[in-house]
């Protein structure tokens, strides 16, 4: 039998990259959520909102790689069933794709906005870092999973569908 690879590379996926936006979301919340309580600006109010709506697609999309692709892969690689799922994974797929390529474009117009609009502080220089360290450790996660992980998936469901 092979090494579980696919197993291999989302559990430290998981334990990194997924581990990692649990922690800096939140507290980059909390920031804009202070920045633009004092500052009475409307592009800041904005970027706020979308920061929001961003971080419930990437909360989303942790959760169907979580629960649903990343258990289907390792079941797949291992041999054994998967359990029933009403997803079309390479619908999902592609899609899943073109929200890593949206979030990070977002991203970059919040932090632009915050680089603008908002006046000089320490809490302004705080929350950019963060949004920098997300935005770099998204590009190795990207990577992985459209590189790795994807096309690993769908060669398992293409083996599973010739059995
Ligand atoms: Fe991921
Ligand atoms: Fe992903």
């Amino acid at each position: 039998m092979t090494a579980p690879t696919f197993r291999i590379i989302v559990e430290e996926i998981m334990s990194t990259h997924h581990a990692l936006l649990r922690r800096e979301l939140p507290q980059i919340t909390d920031m804009l959520k202070s920045l633009t309580e004092n500052a009475d600006s409307a592009p800041l109010d904005e970027a706020q909102m979308i920061f929001q709506k961003v971080r419930s697609k990437v909360e989303t999309h942790l959760r169907d790689e979580e629960t649903v692709l990343f258990p289907t892969g390792i079941a797949l690689e291992s041999g054994s069933r998967p359990e029933q799922s009403e997803m079309n994974f390479l619908e999902r797929l592609a899609e899943m794709e073109k929200e890593h390529d949206g979030c990070s474009k977002t991203l970059d117009g919040v932090s632009h906005t915050i680089a603008e609009h908002a006046p000089d502080s320490e809490l302004k220089d705080k929350l950019l870092k963060a949004i920098e360290l997300v935005q770099l450790d998204f590009v190795s996660h990207v990577d992985k999973e459209n590189n790795t992980v994807h096309p690993m998936f769908i060669e398992l469901i293409a083996l599973s569908q010739r059995i």
